[in-house]
């Protein structure tokens, strides 16, 4: 059988014919047929197609490193039927496995997929196996919606049109890719609805691993905590076996891989590779990634492709097919975020459907989610108390309580006492209420110290300390005691049911109580963080494995992109929010004092760069600057066993002491230093640029909370240091610091450009010319249920809020993220790879501040002209405040140990 590049509509029943397994005999009164050509959405934001050509010119002609071809080639209309024949091969062992997992298991699956679930299948294929799962559905007679996800219409109609009719399950299709199915989830319509992914076939084997791991996270950040992700994943080992089944003794693979070739030259639009030029040759290779099948395309003879001769030798990888060892197979969700709830594997361990959930640890990054009620709900605060229970209980030892990894602050037992009393005492405050026992621990909890960094003797009021803190048992007796307040509060006044987006059901003051408390634990979250950062005590997250930092710079490495210099035009905007201290409208969002009021911003024209300063960027500047001092993110560990050199050999001693003294004179200069020569170019090609020599890097240790990490594997990540030391650097590098009002600019122009790009897309969709092909046949636009209401604490999240897609903020990762691939869009808010961002402006008294009742000191005790503000967020910050527009923070100029970098910006000449 030859591939058509034409669409063809088998006979029905033409799949049956062809195989030797027949679809699972529907269940009882599932007999008639369902027509899906009206249940088919289309989901596409831009034409595959399109995407498709410019993948296979720049995977064919790589600027560097081997020619490949997309996977995605090979799964056309002729490709899917092809592979629908394979999947009946006996070679073909991973859909045998497969259905003999799902005939056992699919009543048990059945019964964790809640009533009015979404069940969406990612890359549906052929739809046999996946019936034997709706029937069970069926059979328990749960209201569920199936919807089947792939990349060609004409075989989402096929499949979808030889399902049953079902009474209880309803089926449709999902035109468009992956990452459409993903964007797509995001709709409010249906974002608040529960899910269940599925991923069937070992898909995920298609992916490399770190991607495999990013693809599953992706998915995981537009589902809820509780919503599932069922995946299947081929374990066989033997290669003899891995071998057969994609090299089978029919050529059928082969034939299906060789129609990638003709789906190319379609897309081209003419004969770029002649067919008869390329044979497959497929290999099983089993090395220190673990083994996997790989598919290549190879030349029989000589030929041209592109104008290029490609020899005989030559291979170009088009698919591989990952295997995972049980360790491998928990290390894949762990990187992704997601604990595995269930297995089910067949006989021989060889295949298993993992269900997957999102664990409460990670935070969604989107508005919709993370900003959705005007009260946190009890769903908010449980996660919170989560990652705070993990970092306070899991990560920091019991002998590390009593230390103080930062000299200048408390020791950290002090904040699991702090916390608790905190929110207690705004609770005490605003209900009349009396404190929960030992009352007298608001004495020595309520507040703690951060002291001037030159003169630790300044500082604000604060708590006594007493001699000897309370035992650890007694504090968490109280930490639960307050924890019970706030269920029980919200439970007597019947919170949960009857908050919607518009309506609290609480007073105003209670209503700001309840955010004050609940920010302050987010924000103590970091503070204790980065605490624990100056400790080598410090354990790593228990749920997020130690990612492979070394292949991670390898890989970032390889993306590296020119940090490009942008135009923020001239803009008026507003700063800010109101929220009347003495509000009493409850449908308002809460905001800090220094958030308030709202007010105009008239920001003149400038360029900013794209991404941050990145560690590499900060070592050249010391190492070209003579620079001893390295930042307290780093370490340097040869100064531990040899006697103190840096690269530059000038024998200084360089070890910040913790009670940190900043040895230079602070020649503050407000951030508008600028143009100093020297001797870095901006906008340099990064081939250019000399490495670092190796005398300088040796040693040289970034810290992370799964311990040091060599700083050459940190290179490409933004680096956070103090404003001082970033001041003198963005100088060095031709730029200056933003002020407050140029940053919020920035984000004011990314965050519209972005609204208008999405905008124009939505347009785009309607409009046939943007289309292509495929243009509405049939096909509906929204999701056929459940229609999601539009109100307008939703234009207020839309102002107030911004989408954190894609930011490595909310615990998301544990570390800083490289960022040298992003120098060619313009970060907007919380987009510096994990890291908050320096202004140049400090925290002042602005027009119209009034500080807020029930904690008059928040901001008013630190408008020293010592402290300047920071925005964003770094990826300890939920994003309730680094997504939140008004949101502002503030750190010593000095101060080294918080995590804030810096990008530059320059004034137009
Ligand atoms: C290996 S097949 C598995 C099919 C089916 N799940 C099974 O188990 O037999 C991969 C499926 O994913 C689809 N697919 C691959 N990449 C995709 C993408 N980026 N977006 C949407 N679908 C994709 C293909 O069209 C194909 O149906």
């Amino acid at each position: 059988m030859s591939p058509s590049a034409e669409p063809q509509t088998p006979p029905a029943g033409a799949s049956g014919a062809l195989h030797h397994k027949t679809m699972p005999a529907p269940a009882k009164a599932e007999s008639k047929k369902q027509t899906s050509s009206n249940n088919i959405i289309d989901i596409r934001q831009a034409s595959v197609e399109m995407n498709l050509r410019d993948e296979i010119m720049s995977q064919f002609r790589p600027e560097k490193g081997p020619r490949t071809m997309p996977t995605l080639l090979l799964y056309d209309e002729a490709g899917l039927q092809l592979f629908e024949e394979i999947t009946y091969l006996d070679e073909y062992y991973l859909t045998n496995n497969e259905i003999d997992v799902l005939t056992a298991a699919a009543a048990e699956i059945a019964q964790h997929i809640p009533q009015d679930s979404m069940v969406i299948e990612l890359g549906s294929g052929n739809l046999r196996k996946v019936n034997l799962l709706l029937q069970a559905l069926e059979r328990s007679g749960k209201r569920v919606e199936y919807y089947a996800l792939d990349l060609s219409l004409q075989e989402l109609e096929r499949t979808l049109s030889q399902l049953p009719r079902y009474e209880h399950v309803r089926c449709f299709g999902l035109h468009g890719t992956y990452d459409d199915g993903r964007a797509w989830l995001k709709t409010p319509a249906i974002l608040h609805r529960r899910k269940c992914v599925l991923t069937l076939g070992s898909s995920i084997g298609n992916f490399h691993r770190d991607d495999a791991a990013d693809f599953l996270r992706g998915f995981a950040d537009v589902l809820h905590p509780g919503d599932s992700i069922l995946v299947g994943l081929d374990s066989c080992v033997d290669a003899a076996k891995v071998y057969h089944a994609y090299n089978d003794k029919e050529g059928l693979t082969h034939r299906f891989v060789l129609n990638g070739l003709t789906h190319a030259n379609r897309i081209l639009g003419k004969e770029v590779f002649v067919p008869a030029d390329w044979r497959v040759i497929g290999e099983y290779v089993h090395d220190a990634d673990g083994g996997r099948h790989q598919a290549f395309y190879a030349p029989v003879r000589e030929t041209v492709v592109f104008g290029e001769t490609i020899y005989t030798h030559e291979r170009v990888q088009v698919e591989q097919s990952v295997k995972y060892s049980p360790a491998e197979a928990d290390y894949l969700w762990r990187s992704a975020g997601l604990a595995e709830t269930y297995k089910w594997q067949n006989k021989s361990k060889e295949h298993g459907l993992h269900l997957l959930t999102k664990p409460t640890m990670s935070f969604s990054l989107l508005p919709s989610v993370y900003a959705k009620s005007v009260l946190p709900s009890v769903t908010d605060w449980e996660a919170i108390w989560d990652a705070w229970d993990t970092v306070t209980r899991r990560m920091l030892p019991n002998e590390e309580l009593l230390d103080k990894p930062i000299k200048l602050r408390n020791a950290c037992i002090f904040y699991l006492g702090h916390i608790p009393t905190f929110l207690d005492i705004q609770l005490n405050k605003t209900t009349g209420q009396p404190a929960t026992e030992p009352a007298y621990y608001s004495s020595i909890f309520e507040r703690g110290i951060d002291p001037d960094v030159d003169n630790p003797e300044l500082c604000h009021d604060h708590s006594e300390i007493p001699d000897e803190w309370p035992a650890l048992d007694e504090i968490l007796v109280y930490q639960q005691r307050v924890r019970e307040r706030i269920r029980a509060f919200y439970e007597a006044n019947n919170v949960s049911k009857s908050m919607t987006k518009n309506h609290a059901p609480v007073s105003r003051p209670i209503a700001q109580a309840i955010w004050v408390g609940f920010e302050h634990e987010l924000m103590h979250l970091e503070t204790l963080l980065y605490m624990m950062l100056q400790s080598d005590k410090t354990l790593p997250p228990p749920s997020a494995p130690r990612p492979d930092f070394a292949k991670m710079a390898a890989k970032a490495k390889a993306a590296r992109v020119e940090n490009l210099w942008f135009d923020v035009p001239a803009q008026d905007f507003v700063i800010g929010l109101d929220d009347p201290d003495d509000g009493t409208d409850p449908t308002r969002n809460f905001g800090w004092d220094n958030e308030k009021p709202a007010r105009p911003a008239h920001v003149h024209a400038f360029q900013a760069q794209g991404r941050p300063i990145t560690n590499e960027e900060y070592a050249r500047y010391m190492y070209t600057n003579h620079v001893d001092k390295i930042p307290a993110s780093w370490e340097d560990v040869s100064e531990k066993t040899e006697s103190a050199t840096n690269g530059h050999s000038n024998g200084h001693v360089n070890g910040h002491s913790n009670g940190y003294s900043n040895g230079h004179a602070n020649g503050y200069t407000n951030g508008h230093t600028n143009g100093h020569t020297n001797g870095y170019t901006n906008g340099h090609a990064e081939a250019d640029i000399e490495p670092l020599p190796e005398s300088f890097l040796k040693g040289k240790m970034v810290r992370t909370v799964y311990g040091l990490v060599p700083l050459e594997y940190a290179l490409d990540w933004p680096v956070f240091a103090s404003y001082d030391e970033l001041t003198g650097c963005a100088a060095w590098m031709g730029g200056r610091i933003p002020t407050f009002e140029e940053a919020r600019s920035i984000y004011h122009h990314v965050d519209l450009s972005r609204r208008k790009q999405s905008a124009e897309k939505k347009l785009g969709k309607t409009l046939p010319a943007v289309n292509g092909h495929l243009s509405n046949d049939g096909v509906e636009e929204t999701p056929p249920s459940n229609s999601g209401t539009t109100t307008s604490a939703q234009d207020d999240e839309d102002t107030l809020f911004v989408d954190l897609d894609g930011a490595n903020v909310g615990l998301q990762h544990w570390h800083p993220m490289p960022v040298t691939a992003h120098g060619n869009r313009l970060g907007g808010q919380s987009e510096m790879g994990g890291v908050w961002e320096w202004t140049s402006t400090p925290l002042r008294r602005h027009e119209g501040f009034e500080p807020m009742k029930l904690y008059p000191g928040y901001t008013a005790d630190f408008f020293d002209e010592k402290h300047n503000i920071v925005l964003g967020g770094s990826w300890a910050t939920h994003p309730r405040i680094s997504g939140r527009k008004s949101f502002v923070n503030w750190y010593q100029r000095n101060y080294p140990y918080a995590w804030v970098g810096a990008r530059l910006v320059r004034d137009i000449k």
